[in-house]
């Protein structure tokens, strides 16, 4: 039965991603939220941690990961954690194997394949995968955003909910815009599609720029 569900989600399910999608995401992670977090301001406990609620076949967090792989390196007082999740059993076994073909790491660029991907020799010619370093940095799960419960103890600085609840109706989206808020720190921020608004639904977030919200408190 569970699998049939499965099937049943995959077939319904979106999953089309790509690495460093709505790239205004990466770029405000590396100018802002990393200063502020370096500064003290997200938090004190120097772990930086995010989540990637809806992160289909792994492009999105491995992306991040490469950023904060960047930018820790610069920094070595602080550590970073990533928890990926989707609904979706199918999407998070690739994504946790990491393994991409030549077009779906273009957007990468030569520099960052070089640094963070391992090319496949023999029957995997053609094939590229996430180095074992990286991943290793990376937990796979699989929540469904409306199950009942959420696993985590903790709370976290960033959720990246991006492009899934373009899918929910409004209420299923106020609904889930609002469980999220109660998993992030105060002043964490929220990351959703571009072509997802939160406008005309309630939700406790002030918005820093499109795609960008912020909840409102006194950080750390
Ligand atoms: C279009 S992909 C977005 C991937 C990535 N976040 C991005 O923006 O590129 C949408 C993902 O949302 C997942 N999804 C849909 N409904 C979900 C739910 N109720 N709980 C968790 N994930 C869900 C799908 O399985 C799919 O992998």
């Amino acid at each position: 039965m569970g699998r049939e569900i499965d099937y049943v989600i995959d077939a319904i399910s979106t999953n089309h991603t790509f690495f460093f999608r709505e790239s205004s995401h990466f770029r405000f992670l590396e100018e802002q939220i990393l200063g502020e977090f370096s500064m003290g301001q997200l938090g004190g406990n120097r772990l930086l941690t995010i989540w990637s609620c809806a992160c289909s076949t792994g492009e999105e967090p491995y992306s991040i990961a490469m950023n904060l792989a960047e930018l820790s390196a610069e920094s070595r007082d602080w550590q970073w954690r990533i928890e990926c999740s989707d609904v979706s059993s199918q999407v998070l076994e690739s994504a946790s194997k990491g393994v991409y073909t030549h077009s779906q790491i273009q957007s990468v660029g030569n520099k960052r394949i070089h640094m963070y991907f391992e090319k496949g020799h023999g029957q995997n010619e053609g094939l590229y995968r996430i180095q074992a370093n990286l991943r290793k940095r990376l937990r796979f799960q699989k929540i469904n955003l409306f199950q009942e419960d959420y696993p985590w103890s903790r709370k976290f600085q960033i959720i990246f909910c991006r492009n899934a609840m373009i899918y929910f109706d409004r209420v299923s989206q106020k609904q889930l815009v609002h469980r999220l808020s109660d998993h992030l720190i105060p002043g964490g921020y929220l990351m959703i599609g571009h072509a997802e608004s939160l406008t005309g639904i309630a939700h406790p977030f002030q918005m820093v720029r499109p795609g960008i919200y912020r909840l409102p408190g006194n950080l750390g």
